[in-house]
């Protein structure tokens, strides 16, 4: 056979995402090559999403597409993996024949196995979770594999959660939350910097409580990792990296160190992605979320007592069971107070297993559209109000690629992650590059920045295969 080529489908948060990167590492080490459209491709790969009840049916709608892709040549296999694949399992199996196997989120690894098995006619399935460190130790990416984030890398610094906020599906397709050893994302961000990468993001589905259970049970020393402040220390000092991010951090991680890095490391962006979920007291109990309105604004005020500028971005949920209108009021009123500088909000979706299931006071889908609506109104108004405060402003700006626009204008990032597009700029321009630009123009969406010297023409990106990134830049978490 020559050389097996596949193709990727991705869904969900960046964790996902990342995924997807480590798979097709997995794969290019396997031998396998990168198809320019799964019309060429070997092996499909659908990584899922489950975090609300339309993510997870996106994997049944595309299983009849792919079902009959498969059925259009000879050799062809499907494999499942990601949120729904942890969640439903041999389910998959059973309810599509198209299916060759379910691999869970522990279990990238045993991607190219599983694809050798099905090429020979064995389907499988392994949603095991592994809570042993192993599962992170990955040969070091592929140099073919496709660079999806030219300049920009993520790493993961911690996996799974212990929350169990009443909503969320994640704490069950993600697993016990463990942190990788400190040395480890060191090293890993020490040979980003070396092949280019001058941004990178730390990922974890509560990223900010890195090493908390390794500390909680007197095992930090032993697996090295290290108070998350410290670790961003490191981070910062290694030659090359100029910005650091991560995400999701979750309200009650924050420590006195956490807000004061903030002040004094030079890398670490002026943004923090910090969800809220809901303004009212009484519906964040029941929705577990441990903390109040208040201690969040109050954690807001220290942010930006260490950083002035920072730009506080978040998500909600409108229509969690029980919540009135008055709750509701609560959460838009909150987010006026706190004045974000942009959010996603999404109407509650119940997920099987989870607490908020068992609740009552279900509210009605009209109401809850019309929360949503009010809630993206008010955001409309603030992200406008924010990008109009930043007009005459100099702004080095991290391009990504083509502008969403779809004029041929390149974008990329300000510091502050808003959405910058380029009208002109350095020749030296290319996804990957800086460029300094004085922003001159605010729109809803994003910022328009002009720089002195004339902009080539930007030639299309190819080999774009993860969906959502693939439609341009500003494409949401
Ligand atoms: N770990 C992050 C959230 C990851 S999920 C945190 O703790 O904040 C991303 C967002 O999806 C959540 O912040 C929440 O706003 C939304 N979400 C999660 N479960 C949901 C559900 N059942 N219905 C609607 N939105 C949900
Ligand atoms: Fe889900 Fe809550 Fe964990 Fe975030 S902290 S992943 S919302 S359970
Ligand atoms: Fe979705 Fe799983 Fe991420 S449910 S949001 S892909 S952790």
């Amino acid at each position: 056979m020559q050389r097996p080529r596949y193709a990727l489908r991705t869904y969900g948060c960046q964790m996902n995402q990342h995924d997807s990167e480590k798979l097709a590492s997995l794969l290019h080490h396997a031998g396998y090559g990168l198809a320019p459209g799964e019309d060429e491709a070997d092996l499909v790969l659908v990584n899922t999403c489950s975090i609300r009840d339309k993510a997870e049916h996106k994997l049944y709608s595309d299983l009849g597409v792919l079902s009959a892709w498969k059925r259009g040549g000879e050799g062809r296999a499907i494999g499942v993996g990601g949120c729904v694949a942890q969640q439903e399992g041999d389910r998959i199996l059973k309810r599509f024949p198209a299916v060759d196997f379910v691999f869970g989120t522990h279990n990238l690894k045993l991607v190219p196995a599983m694809a050798s098995a099905a090429f020979e006619g064995r389907r499988s399935v392994d949603v095991a979770e592994r809570r042993s460190l192993d599962r992170f130790e990955l040969p070091e990416r592929h140099p073919d594999c496709p660079d999806l984030t030219p300049g920009r890398a993520w790493i993961t610094v911690m996996e799974g959660c212990d929350m169990f906020c009443s909503f969320c599906i994640v704490p069950t397709t993600r697993g016990r939350e463990i942190s990788r050893p400190g040395e480890w994302i060191i090293s890993e961000v020490e040979a980003a910097a070396r092949r280019g990468v001058s941004e990178v993001t730390l990922l974890g589905q509560t990223v900010n409580a890195y090493g908390r259970q390794e500390a909680r049970r007197g095992h930090a020393q032993k697996v090295g990792t290290l108070p998350f402040a410290d670790l961003l220390a490191r981070l910062d000092a290694i030659p090359g990296i100029e910005r650091i991010r991560y995400t999701s951090p979750h309200p009650i991680f924050f420590d006195e160190a956490l807000i004061e890095a903030h002040a004094s490391l030079g890398s670490l962006c002026p943004h923090v992605h910090l969800p809220l979920q809901s303004g009212s007291d009484r519906i964040l109990e029941r929705m577990r979320r441990r903390y109040s309105a208040r201690s969040y604004v109050a954690l807001v005020q220290a942010l930006r007592r260490a950083r002035p500028d920072v730009a506080i971005t978040t998500d909600l949920i409108v229509g969690f069971p029980g919540e009135t209108e008055a709750d509701f009021e609560a959460t838009l009123s909150l987010v006026e107070e706190v004045g974000f500088v942009d959010h996603y909000s999404f109407k509650y979706s119940p997920r099987p297993g989870t607490a908020a299931g068992a609740l009552d006071g279900e509210v009605g889908p009209d109401v809850a559209q019309e929360r949503l609506e009010r809630l993206q109104d008010a955001q409309r108004r603030l992200t406008l109000d924010y990008h109009r405060s930043r007009v005459g402003d100099k702004a080095r700006v991290l391009v990504e690629g083509q502008s969403r626009r779809g004029n041929g204008q390149w974008a990329g990032r300000d510091p502050y992650h808003r959405v910058v597009n380029l009208v002109s700029g350095a020749k030296s321009v290319c996804p990957g590059a800086f460029v300094e630009v004085e922003i001159v123009e605010a729109t809803p969406h994003s910022l328009i920045g002009e720089d002195a010297c004339a902009m080539p023409e930007a030639s299309p990106r190819e080999g774009l295969w993860i969906e959502g990134v693939a439609k341009g830049v500003g494409s949401p978490a």
